[in-house]
């Protein structure tokens, strides 16, 4: 048993429009108001432009609001980015931080990671910050090598684990319907707390919550998260629809 309260976090990412984010959040939101039972933490991280609009709906329901990403500096000439400021002024209080698709896409490295999770934390959001290997890398037995490595390298100055939350995500598993065998999710989770350990002291890594990522679904999530080191999950598809978002959710109740 540890202390660590479960998160269950939403990662929409570049889905939605505004009359099926009102529906999706508002669902959420009454199901979480009418259950929540100070055990598990909620987290919805909807695209950038519908975050006003779902803290509206949101309300006093207690579910937090998260971007996908923010910039690494307070302001300035950076067309088309956000700062972790705003976002924390239009009400977010978490921010995914280097998602693979993100250091794919947009060529994001563990320096890019680190740098744009400091400014999230100096900015009082809480980093979500995404670590994972591809396939190849598991293939070539290089899981906790890079794993670690990017915990390292990715970690902001000044984490604690109250302002870093680490999502584990292999990057093979995400969308695609596989995931690891809950042995090597339970040991890898365990090596990256050891690592977290290293990098930031024991006393915050046992609290600092460790989120499994990647097809997670209401058919595996409660043996996912009953993994002692496993404490709660970064959701993307089975996140647009509420059922299995709240069926996954009530894995925590
Ligand atoms: P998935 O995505 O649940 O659709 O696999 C998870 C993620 O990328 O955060």
């Amino acid at each position: 048993m540890t202390n660590r309260k479960p998160l269950i976090a939403g990662n929409w990412k570049m889905n939605g429009n505004v009359s099926n984010a009102k529906e999706l959040a508002s669902s959420i939101a009454i199901w979480y108001k009418e259950n929540n039972n100070n055990k598990f933490n909620m987290l919805i991280c909807p695209p950038l432009p519908l975050l006003p609009i779902v803290k509206g709906i949101l309300g006093d329901s207690g579910v937090f609001l998260g971007s996908q990403d923010c910039h690494m500096n307070d302001e300035g000439a950076h067309t088309g980015d956000t700062s972790a400021l705003l976002l924390k002024d239009i009400g977010c209080t978490h921010t995914i931080i280097g998602h693979s698709e993100r250091r794919t896409d947009h060529n994001e490295t563990d320096a890019t990671v680190k740098a744009k999770a400091e400014s999230a934390i100096k900015a009082g959001l809480i980093a979500v910050i995404c670590i994972g290997e591809t396939l190849e890398e598991r293939d070539n037995g290089k899981t906790l090598e890079v794993n670690s490595r990017q915990v390292i390298n990715s970690m902001p100055n000044g984490a604690t684990a109250d302002n870093v939350v680490i999502a584990y995500e292999p990057v093979w598993a995400i969308g695609t319907g596989r995931i690891p065998s809950l042995e090597d999710v339970a040991e890898t989770h365990a090596a990256i707390r050891k690592v977290i350990a290293e990098v930031i002291g024991d006393e915050e890594a046992e609290k600092m919550n460790i989120l499994y990522g990647g097809s997670m679904k209401p058919e595996n999530a409660e043996e996912l998260i009953a993994i002692t080191d496993v404490d709660g999950g970064l959701i993307g598809g089975a996140s647009l629809k509420s059922e299995d978002f709240i069926a996954i959710a009530q894995t925590c109740l």
